[in-house]
This record gives structure tokens, sequence and C-alpha cells, in this order.
């Protein structure tokens, strides 16, 4: 355990918070922090602490043992198999056979199910990529897409992301297939689609880097906008907090950011929560910090009664997607590639079990 030095009004405040933390008679402090994030998350209030998982993971036992702990994640969203290209990879030919496994799994255990992700630019199929489409043929594969996929589902998944990664890091709409033909339609045509297929589903806007670039953020706002004044149902934003070490803003600006969002009627969730090192072997100094950062990520959503929960993207560095698309980048996950727990963990138990996390470096770790 690292264990930095604080200046005494910090380590008051660290013992102050351990006074409110939920041990049990009987139990130890160090028994608290093993109950697992989900059932520390639940008991502050949240509806669940989850990871993505995918089929290809289903072999490795030692990944197994962590994953159907449903006391440590109580939700599981698909990594990659409900993606377009994945899910139909030719028009009207649907797979469902590897998420409906991962599904499986979820239910054997008892765990809340969310699903990814309907109209996204990326990872389609050939035929809507490159396809030569008229506007009433798009808009048709598009509402056949939604209706199918989420009917297969119905009722089955608490959230869908409907869209996907549509904005530019500078807020304007990003270039794709959906834009050329459809331009902003394809927004509420999309979130309507999805909401006649399964009125109980909650329908997100899922994007990254709207937690450290406002003008994207900006973006996000104008899309919510454009999809309520169509008369059109949207309930949440997924913040996908892809975040690095030392580049995570302050707790009070990343619940400023999700406040934006609930002022316009919505939930919040951080969808697929990692945090990368940009140096790799990370420095005694940077495994702190990757520590501090994500108190700070798991107490902005604390601090925020409208944020319903979290999802990591994957829980150890032995299947992160960020070694292989960021070179040289990477050990983003809370459990190490041999499934020991890190510093991050820990700090991140210990901040949800004391009942707040006051920032991050208000925290022992
Ligand atoms: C679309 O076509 C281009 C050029 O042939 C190819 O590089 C790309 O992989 C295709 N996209 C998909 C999704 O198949
Ligand atoms: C916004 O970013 C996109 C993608 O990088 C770029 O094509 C576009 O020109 C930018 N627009 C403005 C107004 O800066
Ligand atoms: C697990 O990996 C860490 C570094 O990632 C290493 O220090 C430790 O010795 C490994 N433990 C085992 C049991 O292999």
């Amino acid at each position: 355990m690292v264990r930095p030095t604080l200046p005494t009004s910090h380590l008051v405040m660290a013992s102050a918070l351990l006074l409110v933390s939920a041990v049990q008679p009987g139990q130890t402090q160090q028994q608290a922090l093993d109950q697992g994030l989900h059932s520390l998350f639940v008991a502050s209030g949240k509806l669940f602490f989850g990871t993505a998982i995918d089929t290809n993971n289903f072999d490795d036992t030692a990944y197994q043992t962590i994953a159907t702990n449903k006391n440590e994640f109580g939700l599981y969203v698909p990594e990659n198999s409900q993606k377009w290209g994945p899910i139909e990879p030719t028009q009207g030919q649907f797979r469902f056979a590897n998420p409906d496994s991962v599904e499986a799994q979820a239910q054997n255990n008892d765990q809340i199910f969310r699903c990814h992700a309907l109209a996204w630019h990326s990872q389609l199929p050939s035929f809507i990529a490159n396809g030569t489409w008229t506007r009433p043929l798009l808009i048709a594969a598009l509402q056949s897409h939604i209706t199918i996929v989420m009917t297969h589902y119905k009722s089955r998944c608490y959230s869908w992301d409907v869209v996907n990664e549509a904005l530019n890091d500078n807020g304007t709409l990003r270039d794709s297939v959906f834009l050329r033909v459809l331009g902003t339609d394809y927004l509420p045509l999309s979130f309507a689609a999805a909401a006649a297929a399964d009125p109980s589903a909650k329908l997100y806007y899922n994007d990254f880097n709207l937690e450290t670039i406002p003008a994207k953020a900006d973006g996000a706002v104008r899309l919510v906008k454009l999809i309520q004044a169509a008369g059109v149902r949207i309930d949440g934003i997924g913040f996908q907090a892809h975040l690095t070490v030392g580049g995570t803003p302050s707790q009070a600006k990343l619940a400023a950011t999700l406040n934006r969002f609930v002022a316009l009627g919505l939930e919040v969730t951080l969808s697929e929560l990692d945090i990368a090192h940009n140096k790799l072997p990370a420095s005694a100094r940077a495994v702190e910090q990757q520590a501090k950062d994500y108190v700070t990520a798991v107490g902005a959503c604390l601090s925020v009664p409208k944020c319903v929960g979290i999802t990591v993207w994957q829980f150890t560095d032995k299947y992160s997607w960020i070694p292989s698309t960021f070179p040289g980048k990477g050990d983003a996950c809370l459990f190490t590639a041999n499934f020991t727990k890190k510093p991050a963990y820990t700090a991140v138990a210990r901040c949800i079990d004391s009942g707040g996390c006051a920032s991050g470096d208000d925290v022992a770790i």
C-alpha cells in the first residue's frame, strides 16, 4: 500500500471520513474494503459498478473468477460484440451468439446488462460504410438495424448507447456516412427508432473527451437539445472517461460538466472508465497519481446524485484496448495483468467506503 506523506489537516480529514465507513460489526476495515466495488457503490446509493467484458475472455479462469463476482462488478457491457460490424456483418443477417453469451453470464450472476452501440461511425460493416446510399435507403437500414437488435434484447438492457461518438473534439458533428447522407436528422431518427423498439431501455448518447474538452461538451449539449427539440426521448449521457494519468480534471470540474447534462433532465454515467499511463513502465509516483485520478473520477460520480454508476472498460491490463490503439501507453485498469489489485483499486474502495471522495488529493492511498 502506498501511503504518501500528507499534511496533518489531510490526515484529520481522512480519519474523519473513516468514521462514516460502512464497516459492519465484526468486520475489519480491510474486510470492508474487500467486499467488492459494486457492493460498496450500491451501499453508497448508486445502481452499479460494472465492467466491459466479451466472450473472448470467457476461457480465462483467473479473469472469470473476478468477472463473475457480482459484488465486484454488478454490470456487464459487451466490449465489442454488439457493435454494428460484428452483429450485422451482412445486411439483414444478424449474429447474436456472442452478445447473447455475455448476457447469459450476466443473468447467471444476477448482474445488470448494459448495451452498446447502435449508430456509430466506426466498426461498421462494409455494406454500410462503403455502400452507395440514398436518403430513404439509409434511413430504412438504420431503422431496421436499431429495431431488430433492440427487439432481440427487449426489456433486458438497462440502457442502450443509441448514438456513439458523433462529435469532433471541437464540438462539430463528425463526418460519417450517416451525417453525409442524412444530415443531423440521423440523430433524432436513431433515438426515435430506439424509443419505439424498447420503451424500457434508457437511451444514451455516449462519447469521449467530454470530460476534458469544454468545446466538445458544448457540442454534446447542442446535440441533446437538437434531439429534445425534435420531441424525441433521450435519457442519459455516457461519459466514456478514457482519461490519462495526470490529465484527469479536478473533481469539481468533472462534476460541473456532468451537471450540465443533469440540468437538461438527463442521468449520467462514467461508461468506459480507464486511466492510462503515458509512459511505461509507470514510475511509483505515476502509480500513486493514477490512484488519485481514479478517486477523482469516482468521487465526481458520487458527488452527482444523477450519476447512476460507473463502468470500467475492462478491469485488468491483460485485456485493455489501450496498448494496441495507443502504442506505448496503458496499464490503465484497476487490476494488473496478473490480476492483483493496484493502489488505484484500494484507493477507490477506500473512497467509496468512506462515503465520499473529497478529492483525489485528500484521500490516503
Ligand atoms: C471501405 O473501403 C475502403 C477502401 O476499399 C476500405 O479500406 C475499408 O476497410 C472499407 N470499410 C469497411 C468498413 O469495410
Ligand atoms: C472541427 O474539427 C474537424 C475535425 O478535425 C475539422 O474537420 C473541422 O474543420 C473543425 N471545425 C472548426 C470550425 O474548427
Ligand atoms: C504480477 O505483476 C506485477 C507487475 O505487474 C509483478 O510485480 C508481480 O510480481 C506479479 N505477480 C505474480 C504472482 O506474478
